[in-house]
């Protein structure tokens, strides 16, 4: 997955974390989010090529959550919580696959954790994983399925966006949620549940 940016080119998923850490980029898309506490730093688009720019973006800080411990994580059990708030569509889940993940935590990098909500029409995902294809759906609306090994893109169905994925970072046993990649389902912002 990949996200355009005017006139700038494309930078993954992976590239975007890479650069702003934990926070969150504002793109036309709405893939990223514009509220909170948000402040401008300057990134390179095209890094490396004759058209390398260094261009303002703004990010946004999320709450550092608490969500479960890596201990209690069973493969191929998903532990449910709520991020960024107990706001609509904030039920989320984590879960450790197994196996790598774009985006996973841990020592195998396969621990990964992604909102419930169908980014269709809002469906809820929950008790929904697959453990077979490390995929969330299908979704009870639809039928869409999304792929949790990359970042949450579609399967199949009817949605046209990846569900989005919670940010993850891990402090001895505890593992917080740190911000989210994606637009969640029927929120104009993120942090405004
Ligand atoms: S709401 Fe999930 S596929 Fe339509």
């Amino acid at each position: 997955m990949t996200h355009e940016t005017p006139n700038e080119g494309v930078m993954s998923r992976k590239e975007i974390a890479k650069k702003v850490g934990h926070k969150c980029l504002v793109s036309r898309r709405n893939f990223l989010i514009s509220s909170g506490v948000t402040t401008t730093i300057m990134i390179t688009m095209n890094p490396g090529t004759a058209m390398a720019k260094e261009v303002p973006a703004q990010v946004t800080e999320y709450p550092r959550k608490l969500i479960a411990k890596m201990s209690d994580l069973k493969l191929d059990e998903p532990l449910d919580f709520t991020y960024p708030d107990e706001g609509e569509h904030a039920d989320s889940m984590i879960v450790r696959m197994g196996v790598k993940a774009g985006g996973g935590l841990g020592p195998d990098q396969d621990i990964v954790a992604f909102n419930y909500a169908c980014t269709h029409q809002g469906g809820s995902l929950m008790d929904s994983y697959k453990a077979d294809t490390k995929s969330l759906g299908a979704c009870p609306l639809h039928l869409s399925t999304y792929d949790l090994t990359r970042h949450g893109i579609l399967i199949s169905g009817q949605a046209y966006q990846s569900l989005p994925q919670v940010l993850l970072e891990v402090d001895g046993d505890d593992i917080y949620a740190t911000g989210i990649f994606g637009l969640i389902f029927g929120r104009k912002e993120n942090l405004h549940g």
